[in-house]
């Protein structure tokens, strides 16, 4: 059996394609491994500095693995307001990951974004589709552990 990346290389063969080449992997790995870049700099006969270039460019891109879920905590004015950056802190400690950073274990990856929308309820996070408001360091503790 061929592995996945060689279809998504097989499928493309012009360098003005490579969007299309990374979005694939990105889509199929979640991810774009140095490894793959490898390969695509081989097959579209793109210099891997370019397709670094690219892949640091767009913030679809990933360069590592996600872990398996996502927190998102909100810095947004309202949330900023009730003291969002204190919680933002415990979660770093908490997880000992920075921003953008996946926990050792693969579980969590820890992303800070501008308002989801729950302002009524700040400071507020969400972990992949669930909104979590009202927060405090202690709830955060045991939002976690039902993950
Ligand atoms: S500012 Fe945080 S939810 Fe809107």
């Amino acid at each position: 059996m061929m592995a996945k990346i060689d279809d998504i290389l097989a499928k493309y063969d012009s360098a003005h394609e490579l969007i299309d080449m990374l979005e694939d992997i990105q889509a199929e790995y979640g991810y774009i491994s140095e490894e793959n870049m490898r390969k695509v700099e081989q097959d579209l006969k793109i210099p891997l500095v370019d397709i670094y270039g690219v892949v640091t460019f767009y913030s679809a891109f990933k360069l590592k693995p996600s872990g398996k879920h996502t927190i998102k905590v909100c810095t947004g004015t309202a949330c900023h307001v009730k003291k969002s950056d204190s919680l933002k802190e415990h979660l770093m400690k908490a997880l000992s990951v920075k921003e953008g950073e996946t926990t050792s274990d693969g579980k969590f990856t820890l992303e800070l974004v501008n308002c989801i929308g729950a302002c009524a309820k700040s400071p507020a996070m969400m972990i992949d589709e669930k909104v979590y408001g009202e927060l405090t360091a202690k709830k955060i503790d045991s939002i976690l552990k039902e993950y």
